[in-house]
């Protein structure tokens, strides 16, 4: 164990609760519900020592690009209310640094991975899915983070536009593997954006990147984050996230959704479920606690316990009947 991190948690889900937590996310099978949110917990083992990443449904990796790239300039994270404001701008060592020096101790740990990419143009989507064309079978999936901007379209994020998200899409499959589609919730018709990524070759959809916000400091009058605007996560976010559930589930009642946003307790994750996702994710909460994902899908699956629910799966979409 690293000095001065806590001990590793017990594995989230008891063997001995009746409670079935497995979901299915198109072809892929999770053993529960519960997986991080990319960007939220590092790229490899950082918050193994919180909580036993293997015991999660996936453990997202933050978004890798083909190339190395340096991010924004500091200050990255703001509090906002009860959420938080980053910019932190895609900083990260590239893919191959990552299939090299991370993939391995996943592999070693038994952990269920799924990899961000993120480019700057569709080539770049390309090239860093290409590059995952051998990984292992344990990355089970490829999330598209086309909530990033399209350097061909003046910076105009590629999930602002249903054509863009779906040429994005096509270059990611050849990852070899299922791509998920996390798009952003800066549209006016999210299930539209949703259908052309499907269209294209998505298994999924991931609901929601954070919403585009900024913060002033009163005191400096200036922009309090170096990259001027940022994105608001955590609490804020939750009912938006709920939302865009709903209406891409109403617009295509089962086709797999993953949930995100604000989720930090039992019933901000049931409610993402009960709206139409398959699986959630766990972000801004883990900066308050490392093991948050854990706690929640402990949390859930004591909820489920106490109201007799047998199966997690069986609350997706539930909401809508
Ligand atoms: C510090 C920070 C970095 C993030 N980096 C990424 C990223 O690299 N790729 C991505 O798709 N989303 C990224 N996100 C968005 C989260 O994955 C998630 O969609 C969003 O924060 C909403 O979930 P939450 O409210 O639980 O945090 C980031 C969020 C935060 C707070």
């Amino acid at each position: 164990m690293r000095a001065g991190v806590a001990v590793r948690a017990p594995k989230a889900h008891s063997a001995t609760s009746a409670v079935s937590t497995a979901t299915t996310v198109g072809s892929v099978r999770l053993a529960n519900p519960v997986c991080t949110a990319s960007g939220t917990a590092g790229r490899s083992l950082e918050l193994d020592p919180y909580m036993d990443l293997a015991s999660l449904g996936a453990f997202v990796t933050k978004s890798l690009s083909a190339v190395p790239w340096p991010g924004n300039p500091a200050p990255r994270l703001v509090p906002s209310g009860e959420g938080m404001l980053n910019s932190v701008g895609l900083q990260g060592p590239g893919v191959q640094a990552w299939l090299e020096r991370d993939l391995p101790g996943l592999c070693e740990r038994g952990i269920t991975t799924v990899v961000s990419i993120w480019g700057r143009t569709v080539e770049e989507f390309a090239m860093a899915a290409t590059m995952l064309g051998d990984a292992p079978s344990s990355v089970v999936a490829v999330e598209a983070n086309v909530s990033c901007p399209n350097l061909e379209d003046r910076r105009k994020m590629f999930a602002h536009s249903p054509s863009a998200t779906a040429e994005v899409v096509e270059a990611c499959l050849g990852a070899k593997r299922p791509v998920w589609a996390k798009l952003s919730p800066n549209v006016s018709d999210i299930a539209e954006i949703a259908a052309a990524a499907r269209g294209a070759g998505a298994e999924a959809v991931v609901l929601v990147n954070t919403l585009l916000a900024m913060a002033i400091d009163v005191t400096r009058r200036r922009p309090h984050l170096g990259g001027v605007g940022g994105g608001l996560s955590g609490r804020p976010l939750h009912a938006v996230a709920v939302r865009a559930v709903w209406d891409v589930w109403e617009s295509a009642p089962g086709e797999p959704i993953i949930g995100v946003g604000g989720v930090w307790d039992a019933n901000s994750a049931l409610e993402l479920i009960l709206a139409g996702a398959s699986a959630i994710q766990v972000g801004t909460a883990s900066f308050l606690d490392p093991a948050a994902a854990v706690k929640v899908l402990e949390a859930m699956v004591s909820f489920c316990e106490g109201e007799g629910v047998g199966s997690v799966a069986e609350l997706v979409g539930e909401a809508h009947r």
